[in-house]
């Protein structure tokens, strides 16, 4: 039986993707060479954007949830609107006492508007309807505003309102001595 011949591969085969003596064609090298710089760079992206991260956090810097809305006096009978866009807050006076009602929708978080005409604060998202008590009575909201603590400071006689904490209604609450300042 004959002896097999072995087979010649030509330099120009081997240079246009034939299989290298290592058993790798240059073509494959190349290929494998690009996957691995693609992979390298996805890694240092990938690190460069925790770094980024790490150094700027993605903080969101909210107003302080305490702040002081100056005295009693400065508040006539009704719905007072300074401090809605600023720090998410109605202050409402009555013969009795004042409060501060959040003016976030219990439905779904919406901002309501006050309506002084109807009488009413009323959500622009689905609808939902409030008295000035911040109580519901129309719209899917399924419960009444909640109002912030309110006090008056001992130091120079303003307003303290504290979006921190908080006073439900359905959990008889607005009774809490937090939850209102008595006024004449
Ligand atoms: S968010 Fe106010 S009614 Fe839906």
């Amino acid at each position: 039986m004959a002896a097999r011949e072995p087979k010649i591969v030509s330099s120009r085969a081997t240079a246009e993707g034939s299989a290298s003596p290592q058993g790798m064609s240059r073509r494959d090298a190349v290929k494998w060479m690009t996957l691995a710089w693609i992979g390298f760079a996805a890694a240092v992206g990938a690190g460069a954007t925790a770094m980024l991260r790490f150094l700027f956090p993605n903080v969101l810097f909210e107003p302080p949830t305490v702040f002081k809305a100056g005295p009693p006096s400065d508040y006539a009978l009704g719905v007072d609107e300074r401090w809605k866009e600023k720090y998410g807050v109605w202050i409402v006076r009555n013969t009795a006492e004042i409060y501060s009602l959040i003016a976030v929708c219990v439905h779904l978080g919406c901002t309501p508007n006050w309506l002084a005409a109807q009488n009413k604060f009323k959500c622009p998202c689905h609808g939902s309807g409030y008295y000035i008590s911040g109580i519901n009575f129309e719209g899917p909201a399924p419960r009444a505003l909640e109002r912030a603590a309110i006090s008056v400071s001992p130091d120079d006689g303003q307003l303290i309102v504290d979006k921190g904490q908080k006073f439900l209604f359905e959990q008889g609450q607005w009774t809490d001595p937090k939850a209102f300042v008595k006024v004449g």
